[in-house]
């Protein structure tokens, strides 16, 4: 066996990591009958299945994920990639890895930032597809951060599900898989404004998406404003930031962020498709969105933003670090 040890960080999901990866595997005569492993988090997962895909036409591989993010996410459904300056994900194919190996012992080794930013992805599937499983959250959320072993395995294992679910339903994204999109519409906008750098995590911006998703559905009279209330509510009780007055330094306005949501890849014909709620545990796909709500919600998002961010630079005490 031979290993290829990347950087840690996004911007290894990158042209010139691939590149590396691609030509190192060569060099080292890797065959078509060889089996590549990804041992990482989604980064690592989203580069080696990629180039797993393109080598020789394409050779077999195995996830074994190692944040919560890639063992209840990305190690599971067959999606690769890396990202592109104009957006993320925005290059790469489909390809299923042979076998997935999710072992939450290895969870103890993560940061507490990086754990929680999984838990953004958990959250998601409750609110979903999965009522039950939100309430379940509510109660023993603050089990899974503490490091409650049956706890963690329930949360991985029942996300696994919901995603796997969803995926042999429509593996190639042609209708339902986009409702694991969730809250990422908003999410990959922020990313971008803020550089996919660590000043936002990817599922700390799933977790604010999420909310934003909720305050545009209720907005628009598709759901209960409890429910977003409630969506909040648990966030914060697992000390999750809701809003984007949790994003350090500056963001653009609301027409820039509007612009990169237009570089999203759920984009048909120019129009922008959400994930919408009716409530807790059900959401559906629309293009029937009008765009002013949706400047509406982000020019409200980013004024709590402006506030925070004043305050903090007058020495103000705020929430906002
Ligand atoms: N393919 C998909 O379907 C899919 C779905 C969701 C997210 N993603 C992608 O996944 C990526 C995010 O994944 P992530 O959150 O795992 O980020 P990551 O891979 O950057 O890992 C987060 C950090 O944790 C470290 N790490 C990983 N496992 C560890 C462990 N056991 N102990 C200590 N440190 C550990 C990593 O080195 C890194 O610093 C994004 O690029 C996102 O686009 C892909
Ligand atoms: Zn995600």
């Amino acid at each position: 066996m031979v290993a290829l040890t990347l950087p840690a960080g996004e911007a290894t999901k990158s042209w010139l990591y691939l590149t590396q990866t691609v030509e190192w595997l060569l060099q080292e005569r890797v065959e078509r009958c060889d089996v590549m492993i990804a041992l990482g988090g989604g980064v690592i997962g989203d580069l080696v299945g990629f180039a797993a895909a393109i080598l020789r036409r394409g050779i077999r591989f195995v996830q074994i994920p190692t944040s919560l993010l890639a063992q209840v996410d990305s190690s599971v459904g067959g999606k690769t990639g890396i990202n592109a300056p104009q957006g993320k994900n925005l290059i790469g194919t489909f390809h299923q890895p042979i076998h997935v190996l999710a072992d939450t012992d290895v969870l103890a080794t993560l940061t507490p930032r990086d754990f929680m930013a999984g838990y953004g992805e958990v959250v998601k599937y409750g609110l979903l597809g999965d009522e039950v499983f939100f309430d379940w959250l509510e109660t023993h959320g603050a089990a899974v951060a503490a490091g409650d072993m049956a706890a963690r395995v329930h949360a991985v294992t029942r996300s696994v599900e919901i995603k796997a679910g969803i995926v042999a339903r429509d593996e190639t994204e042609q209708g339902d898989r986009a409702l694991l999109n969730l809250g990422h519409t908003f999410c990959h906008a922020l990313e971008a404004a803020t550089g996919y750098s660590d000043r936002l995590l990817h599922g700390e911006g799933v977790a604010i998406g999420c909310v934003l998703a909720f305050e545009l559905s209720a907005r628009l009279g598709l759901c209960a404003q409890e429910d977003t209330s409630r969506v909040r509510a648990h966030l914060r009780a697992m000390v999750m930031e809701t809003d984007l007055s949790g994003i350090p330094g500056s963001l653009p306005d609301a027409d820039a962020l509007l612009a990169l949501m237009a570089q999203d890849k759920k984009v048909i014909d120019g129009t922008l498709r959400f994930i919408l709620a009716r409530r807790i545990g059900e959401v559906f796909v629309t293009s029937d969105v009008p765009r002013d709500a949706v400047r509406g919600i982000l020019a409200d998002a980013l004024a709590w933003h402006g506030q925070a961010l004043s305050s903090y630079c007058s020495g103000a005490t705020s929430s906002f670090q």
